[in-house]
Formats: C-alpha cells, structure tokens, sequence
C-alpha cells in the first residue's frame, strides 16, 4: 500500500487530497518513484479525484459500476479481479482511498507511508490504524522547504 496521512491518519476531505497540487512536493515525487513501471490500484472515488490514468504505470480501479471509459484505465469489479489484472510488473501498489485501504490492511505485506507532521482541519476520510503485526522498518524526515508546506517523514512498515 502507498499512502499519505496526517498525524490523526487522515487522507482525504471533500473528495480530494488534503493539501493543493504543489504544496507536498516530496510526496508526489516519492509517490511517482515508487509506483511508475508497477500496477496501481484504486478505488473509483480516487480515480474521480485524479481524472486520468497515472502515466507510465498500470491503472486498474475498483467499481461495483459499469466499466470505466477513461484512456489508460482497466476496470475491476472486486479486489480479486484487480490482483489478477495486474500483470506483467514486478510490484502492485494499493493506493487507496479510504474504503480501499480498509478492506485490503489484512492483506498486504508493505505499507509505504508519507506521514505528514501537521493536522488537517475538515477531513473526512483516515486511514486504518495498524495492530501490533506491523513494525516500522525504514523511516527518512523531511523539513519544511519552498516546496513542502509542512514537515514529513516517509516511513515503511512490513509484517512481522
Ligand atoms: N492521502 C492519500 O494517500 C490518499 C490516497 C488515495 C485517496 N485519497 C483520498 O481518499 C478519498 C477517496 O476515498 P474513499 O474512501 O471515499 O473512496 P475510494 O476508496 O477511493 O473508492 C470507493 C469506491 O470504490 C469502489 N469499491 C470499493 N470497494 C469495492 C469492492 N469491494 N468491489 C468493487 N468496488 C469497490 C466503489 O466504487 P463505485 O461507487 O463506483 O461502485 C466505491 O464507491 C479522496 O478524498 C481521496 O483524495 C487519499
């Protein structure tokens, strides 16, 4: 799983991400590193959000709906459906949203975490919270610069 959260694990308000395009600069960087030439996979709202397939990436999104006509998109009807979609790349990325993230956390073996020092006023949508099966394995801290508005550390977490 990829992810960026507050420190209330909050990921989302208002359909959208909880800074404006350009304010987190190092996480979309970070983002676009880890996931171009792999699978992403996403739910239909996330993919509202974004408006288009990610380039140079596999973008498969979850609906209970019709078949998605967006250029670069491949619609699954279930989680399973989607594992078997991805093909052909060395790694799938689970990129949320929130009812996404609820329902594969069990499932998973990685989370690569954006965790962003600030709380967020007015978000709707968080991010489980992990048990004791996970543990931190890796963590890098940002400071605040001209292009991240406020403090962030990327953190990973794998299955004991
Ligand atoms: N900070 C981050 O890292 C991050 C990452 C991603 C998204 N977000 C934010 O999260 C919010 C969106 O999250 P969300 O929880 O509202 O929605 P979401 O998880 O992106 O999408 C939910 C939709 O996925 C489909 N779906 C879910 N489970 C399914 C299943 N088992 N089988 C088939 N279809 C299924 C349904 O689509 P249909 O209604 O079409 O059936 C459902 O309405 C936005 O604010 C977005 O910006 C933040």
């Amino acid at each position: 799983m990829v992810v960026a959260y507050d420190r209330e694990r909050a990921i989302g308000k208002s359909g959208g991400l909880l800074w404006e395009r350009g304010e987190m600069h190092g996480d979309i960087t970070h983002f676009k590193e880890l996931t171009t030439g792999s699978a992403v996979i996403m739910g239909r709202k996330t993919l509202d959000s974004i408006g288009f397939a990610l380039p140079n990436r596999q973008n498969i999104v979850i609906t209970r709906g019709n078949n998605i006509e967006i250029p670069g998109i491949q619609t699954a009807h279930s989680l399973d459906e989607a594992y078997s979609m991805a093909g052909g790349v060395d790694e799938s990325f689970i990129m949320g949203g929130g009812e996404i993230y609820n329902q594969v956390i069990n499932n998973v073996e990685k989370i690569y975490a954006t965790e962003v020092d600030a709380v967020i006023q007015g978000a709707d949508t968080f991010f489980p919270k992990l048990d004791n099966s996970w543990q931190k394995t890796g963590e890098q801290q940002f400071s605040i610069d001209n292009d991240n508005i406020y403090p962030y550390s990327f953190v990973t977490y794998e299955k004991r």
